[in-house]
């Protein structure tokens, strides 16, 4: 693997998901194949569970990790040709040269900024990375994509071993802050790439990028589409077509322990208890987000480890 940016860099999905499961097993077995590399970790935004299980699945395999909120270094240019005469200090093009010199990898996460659809689409900051660094880049949450949380969810499902092809429901909930798509992208892209039975449900005017849900089934109606899954995956999304405007925050969306009867409720977390799923779900058996929360160490190890055999 030369870097992970999107689902795309794995090569075999199902024997992915199994080497994670093994590393979960037995999290020290790789202990020095990343010895004396350095994973750079770079954060736009915020993060609890992205940061902290990279920085635990790199040490893991013996690697130094060096983590730099960037928000707090210079602020970067990434247009070409600008006049640099206002508030951007530095041009990526010095700096993803300069961080590839401390660094056999670069992790980054960028948030869109929900406002101007084409450049989110452009993915301007990952690409640049990938475009001006001479190491290779993983992809901890960019403006489309959160491909180290759709392994984890990938993993998680596997490890549930319920049928050979689960129901599995991808449910937009309410939120009160307009969210990005990449989670609900990322993860429509994986369930499309392995054995379950996939549909989503979200109110009109929810409808992710049809170049992303392709002909997954679509419900506007979330408890006939909830009906006899096995997992539920929980998670609130801005518009895409009125982009990122929050339309609704119906509370009649809110997952409830009467809708997710039987099945597994999945959230990459963080959630907001009452608002997206309510307590007597979050902190009932149904809920597996502790589960797979953990599952992201053994995620992000595996590629991790993928990457370094490339070096
Ligand atoms: N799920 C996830 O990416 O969590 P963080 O935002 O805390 O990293």
């Amino acid at each position: 693997m030369k870097k992970y940016t999107g689902i795309h860099d794995i090569e075999n999905i199902p024997k992915i998901i199994q080497e994670a499961i093994a590393i979960k097993e037995n999290p020290f077995q790789y202990e020095t194949i990343g010895k004396h590399k350095t994973l750079t970790m770079l954060f736009f935004n915020s993060s609890l569970r992205t940061r902290l299980s990279t920085e635990k699945a790199a040490k893991n395999l013996g690697m130094e990790v060096m983590i730099l909120d960037i928000n707090n270094a210079w602020n970067l240019e990434f247009k070409d040709g600008t006049i640099m005469n206002l508030n951007n200090t530095e041009h990526i093009k010095e700096a993803a040269q300069v961080i590839s010199q401390y660094a056999d990898m670069i992790a980054v996460r960028a948030f869109p900024s929900l406002h101007n659809k084409k450049e989110d689409e452009s993915e301007h900051i990952i690409n640049s990375f990938i475009k001006y660094a001479t190491v290779p880049i993983i992809n901890m949450e960019s403006a489309t994509a959160h491909p180290l949380q759709a392994l984890t969810d990938a993993m998680t499902i596997s490890e549930l071993t319920i049928k050979k092809k689960p129901k599995v429901v991808l449910s937009w909930a309410p939120h009160p802050k307009a969210l990005p798509h990449a989670v609900a992208n990322s993860f429509i892209k994986m369930m499309q790439s392995i054995a379950v039975d996939f549909s989503i449900t979200h109110p009109e005017g929810y409808a992710l990028n049809p170049e992303i849900t392709k002909n997954t089934p679509i419900s506007h109606h979330q408890e006939e589409a909830l009906k006899d899954a096995d997992i539920v995956y929980v998670k609130n999304w801005s518009s895409y077509d009125t982009y990122g405007k929050v339309l609704i925050e119906d509370p009649n969306w809110m997952i409830t322990k009467e809708k997710i009867g039987n099945a597994a409720c999945m959230h990459c977390l963080p959630v907001r208890r009452n608002v997206v799923i309510e307590d007597a779900v979050l902190d009932s058996e149904n809920s597996i987000v502790i589960r797979q929360a953990n599952n992201r160490t053994f995620a992000a190890q595996v590629i991790l480890k993928k990457l370094l055999e490339n070096l």
